[in-house]
């Protein structure tokens, strides 16, 4: 199979997955492939691939499958017509005391996978690809010989794949992870519902933020507003998608995750406010019949509903320097270092942002 033109969509917080299509954008070209990169955005709407006839989705794992933004992206591509394509999900690689530790990337590859076959495409080949862990609101941010010790790896895997997918081979990798993300989607798809949506209200900014608005303006998803007049400060929205690139390219390492604020909201969001509810309507009108169902909708209403006022309240009260450094010494996220992949800048992610 000799393929003519391909095109490349990224999603990528970080750096790590342009890294990844930027090497498979090298590999078609010394094919003769001509390969165009482009960025999943909210832009991404009218999507036109008649003259391409091979389409990649390289994305991060989030939460064992594939962030919100992708899963949309897949659901909105035309109809595949047997067009070939292929999907690779990057994944948290570690490594410690030298040794390497591969990522888990569940069904994040195979969802979209899946998508693309129901849409009409031949997926010829599915990959998790180990690269520097970037969840930086968990753990450290590798430093920068692991880091390159793990790209180094990941350049050799996916040069590997992707000569046999232009040479027309098929390629399915992952099935044991696949199978444990099965197991375990109940959990992926809590992370997509409601987890989501709770990492996003945990970021503040730090006293050390200048205003700049760099983190509103390159943020993928519009996710950031800067608020306040005299001296704005990012407020963060449920449209993130914790892809921390906010945290891991502010210039002042201002961006925090506040870990004591994810407790207290834990403790808000579980208070059975739902069960009080029905318990008071119950005596009004009946609703045995669906009371089950009632719980999850009132249940899930009320806890977007507290994140957000709680947020608010959080987000006024943080302007308090006193207040703002109580939150910053009470995340581990201070203390952490910040990652993104070493040869990206901002510019290179943001560039191809569509507005
Ligand atoms: C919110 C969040 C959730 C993540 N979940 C997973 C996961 O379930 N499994 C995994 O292996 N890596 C996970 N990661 C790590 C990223 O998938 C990985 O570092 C990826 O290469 C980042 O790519 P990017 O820089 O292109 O965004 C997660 C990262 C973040 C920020
Ligand atoms: S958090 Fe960082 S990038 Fe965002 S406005 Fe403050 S200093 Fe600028
Ligand atoms: S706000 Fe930050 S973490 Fe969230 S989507 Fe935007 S850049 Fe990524």
């Amino acid at each position: 199979m000799q393929y003519s033109s391909m095109v490349i969509y990224f999603m990528s917080g970080t750096g790590n997955s342009y890294r990844a299509s930027t090497w498979i954008e090298e590999a078609a070209n010394k094919k003769g492939v001509t390969s165009k990169l482009d960025q999943i955005s909210k832009s991404c709407e009218k999507l036109d691939l008649e003259e391409v006839d091979l389409l990649g989705v390289v994305f991060p794992t989030h939460g064992f499958t594939a962030p919100w933004q992708v899963i949309r992206h897949a659901l909105r591509l035309p109809r595949g017509n047997r067009k070939h394509a292929y999907v690779i999900a990057t994944r948290a690689g570690t490594r410690i005391a030298s040794i390497p530790f591969p990522g888990f990337e569940g069904t994040a590859g195979y969802l979209i996978a899946l998508i693309l076959f129901l849409k009409g495409y031949a997926v010829r080949g599915v990959m998790g690809l180990d690269m520097p862990s970037n969840w930086m609101s968990l753990h450290w941010g590798l430093n920068l010989e692991n880091s390159r010790f793990i790209i180094r790896r990941a350049r050799v895997k996916t040069d590997l794949f992707m000569k046999s997918i232009l040479e027309g081979k098929r390629v399915y990798r992952g099935f044991i992870c696949l199978f444990l993300g099965l197991i375990l989607s109940s959990i992926s798809l809590g992370y997509l519902v409601i987890g989501r949506f709770f990492l996003s209200k945990l970021f503040f900014a730090s006293g050390n933020c200048s205003g700049c608005g760099l983190c509103a303006n390159s943020c993928p998803v519009q996710a950031i507003r800067m608020v306040g007049s005299n001296k704005p400060r990012p407020y963060w929205t449920f449209a993130c998608e914790s892809c921390m690139r906010c945290m891991g390219y502010c210039p002042n390492k201002a961006v925090e995750a506040s870990h004591s604020f994810a407790i207290i909201l834990y403790f808000i969001a579980t208070l059975p406010v739902s069960f009080y509810v029905l318990n008071e309507l119950g005596k009004i009108i009946p609703i045995e019949h669906y009371l089950f169902l009632y719980n999850v909708v009132l249940n899930y209403i009320y806890i977007l509903i507290s994140f957000f006022v709680a947020y608010l309240i959080l987000s006024v009260l943080i302007k308090n320097p006193f207040l703002n450094k109580l939150c910053t010494y009470t995340t581990f996220t201070h203390l952490y270092r910040r990652y993104h992949e070493p040869d990206t800048s901002l510019i290179d992610i943001a560039e191809r942002k569509k507005v």
